[in-house]
C-alpha cells in the first residue's frame, strides 16, 4: 500500500494555493474590497472557510456548471452543499419565479400554489399536514417545537455526527461517549446537555436507554448519516429505532434535507421509514430559501387543540415571510418538473458512473480509501470499511487531505464541497462531466502517492 508523505503532501498543498491565487486575481481584488463592508469580506463567516486561500466569487451558474469573476467555468458538484441539487437555475423554476415577481412576492395569505403544494407533499411524502419555512435549520427548529407540544417533554435525542442546522439543541458531538457542546457553535443561549441526549447512529441500546428517561420529546435523525461521511443504518436499526420511540410515546422526526439525494421520496421512501414528521429544506424550491416540514393526523390533532385553546396570536413558530408566495411558486415548480423521477434516473446512474470511477481508481493505486453512495451523493473517505457510527466514520478524518484534496480539484475546474468529500450529481451533470471528475481523482491520487506525477504546480 503506498504511503502518503506528509512533506510532499504540504508541498502540494503550497503550489496549489500558489496557483489559485497567481489565477484568481479578480475573485482576490473582490474579496479585498469587500472587507471594506463585509466582516472578513463575506456574507457569512463560513465562506471563509473554503480550501482555497480566498473565496471565489462567483458570476453565475447554470445546471451543472458555475462561473466565476476571473472567467474560469467548473462542474459544481458542490451544488451548493444540495441547495441548488437540482442543477443551478432549472428553468421551470427560473420561469416560475420570473412570473411569480412580477404579480406580488409576499402577502401574508394563502394562494392555490400553496394548496397545490401541499397536495404535492402529501402525496409524495404520505404524511398530511404541511407548513413551511425559510430554511431546513428553521423547519427542524419548528419539528422539535412541535414535538414538545404533542409530548409535554422537552430534550431532543440525537445522534453523534448529526447536523441539523445551526439549533443550539443540536450542537453537540460525542467524546468519549460523552456528550459535548460544539466548541464552534456561537453564542448558545442555553447548555445543550439541559436540552438534547446523543447517542451513536445504529446502537438502539443506547437509544432505548436515553428513551428510558422519559425526558425526551423527539428523535431527530437522518435516514442515514450523511454530515460525517455517508453512514447507512444497520439491518433492523430503523424498524427498532421505530418501535422504541412508539413504546415510549416520542416523536420521531427525519429531516430530509440532504437524504433527498435518494431519490424522489427522499431516505423515507428508500428505508420504508414511518415517521411522525418530515422536515425537508435546501433544494426544495430549486434554490430559493424555503423548506417544508410535515406531520401525521395524531400530530395535527393535537396542534388544532394547543391552538384552539390560545386566546392570542400563534407565535414562537415561523415568521413574516413564511410561506411567501414567491417560495410557493418555486416548491410547486420544482415538485411538479424538477424532482422528477426522471431526475433521479438520471442522477443516481451518473452518481453510480463516478462511484464506480473513483473506485476502480482507489483499487489500481492500492490506496486505503473508500467510496459510498446514496441516490445521487457519492462521498470519499480516507479509510476503509462500512462505519456504523459517526466515530468510526471519522476516524480516518485527515484535515490536510481534505484542503489539499478540494483545492486541487478546484484549480482543475471542479467544484467540491466546503464541509465534506462528497460530489452530488445534479440532473444537469453529464458523463463527461462525470469523466473529467474521474480523470481529476486518478490526477489527484497520483500526485498523493507520488508514483508517476511530475506536475507539481
Ligand atoms: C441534514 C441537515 N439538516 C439541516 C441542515 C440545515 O440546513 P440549512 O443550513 O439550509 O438551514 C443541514 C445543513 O447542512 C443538514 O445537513
Amino acid at each position: 500500500m503506498p504511503q502518503i508523505d506528509r512533506r510532499r503532501l504540504s508541498a502540494l498543498l503550497t503550489a496549489e494555493q500558489d496557483h489559485f491565487t497567481e489565477t484568481h486575481g479578480a475573485s482576490r481584488a473582490l474579496f479585498e474590497r469587500a472587507k471594506g463592508s463585509l466582516h472578513r469580506g463575506v456574507p457569512m463567516p463560513w465562506m471563509t472557510q473554503w480550501a482555497s486561500p480566498f473565496p471565489l466569487f462567483i458570476e453565475g451558474g447554470k445546471g451543472a456548471h458555475v462561473r466565476d469573476v476571473d472567467g474560469h467555468d467548473y462542474i459544481d458538484f458542490n451544488l451548493a452543499d444540495t441547495g441548488a441539487l437540482f442543477g443551478h437555475s432549472p428553468t421551470p423554476v427560473a420561469e416560475a419565479l420570473a412570473e411569480r415577481a412580477a404579480d406580488g412576492m409576499t402577502f401574508m395569505l394563502p394562494n392555490q400554489d400553496a394548496i397545490h403544494v401541499g397536495e404535492a407533499l402529501t402525496a409524495r411524502f404520505g404524511l398530511p399536514h404541511w407548513q413551511f419555512a425559510l430554511s431546513a435549520t428553521d423547519a427542524n427548529r419548528f419539528a422539535i417545537k412541535i414535538a414538545r407540544v404533542v409530548t409535554g417533554r422537552r430534550r431532543v435525542l440525537l445522534f453523534n455526527g448529526c447536523y441539523h442546522g445551526g439549533l443550539d439543541e443540536t450542537l453537540a458531538h460525542l467524546e468519549n461517549g460523552v456528550m459535548r457542546a460544539d466548541p464552534a457553535n456561537m453564542g448558545p443561549g442555553i447548555e445543550v446537555a439541559e436540552t438534547s441526549r446523543m447517542v451513536e447512529f445504529n446502537d438502539i441500546a443506547a437509544v432505548e436507554a436515553a428513551l428510558a428517561e422519559g425526558d425526551v420529546a423527539c428523535v431527530l435523525c437522518e435516514p442515514a448519516l450523511t454530515n460525517c461521511g455517508l453512514v447507512f443504518p444497520r439491518e433492523g436499526f430503523h424498524e427498532a429505532l421505530r418501535a422504541a420511540t412508539r413504546a415510549s410515546g416520542v416523536m420521531l422526526i427525519i429531516d430530509e434535507a440532504h437524504s433527498i439525494c435518494a431519490g424522489p421520496g427522499g431516505g423515507v421512501a428508500e428505508y420504508g421509514l414511518d415517521p411522525d414528521l418530515i422536515t425537508l429544506g435546501k433544494p426544495v424550491a430549486g434554490g430559493v430559501a424555503a423548506a417544508v416540514y410535515g406531520y401525521s393526523a395524531a400530530v395535527g390533532e393535537r396542534i388544532t387543540a394547543w391552538l384552539d385553546g390560545l386566546d392570542s396570536f400563534v407565535t414562537g413558530i415561523g415568521g413574516t415571510l413564511s410561506g411567501n408566495a414567491l417560495a410557493m411558486a418555486a416548491i410547486r415548480a420544482t415538485l411538479d418538473h424538477v424532482m422528477t423521477e426522471a431526475a433521479y434516473d438520471h442522477m443516481t446512474t451518473q452518481a453510480m458512473r463516478l462511484e464506480v470511477g473513483v473506485a476502480e481508481i482507489i483499487a489500481g493505486y492500492g490506496l486505503p480509501w473508500s467510496v459510498a453512495r446514496l441516490g445521487a451523493r457519492v462521498e470519499y473517505r480516507w479509510g476503509g470499511g462500512e462505519p456504523a457510527n459517526a466515530t468510526e466514520a471519522l476516524s480516518d478524518a485527515d484535515p490536510e487531505l481534505d484542503r489539499l484534496f478540494r483545492l486541487f480539484f478546484l484549480n482543475r475546474g471542479i467544484m467540491l464541497t466546503i464541509f465534506y468529500n462528497v460530489a452530488l450529481v445534479s440532473p444537469a451533470t453529464s458523463a463527461a462531466d462525470i469523466d473529467r471528475h474521474n480523470a481529476v481523482f486518478d490526477e489527484f491520487a497520483d500526485a498523493v502517492t507520488g508514483l508517476s506525477y511530475t506536475n507539481l504546480r
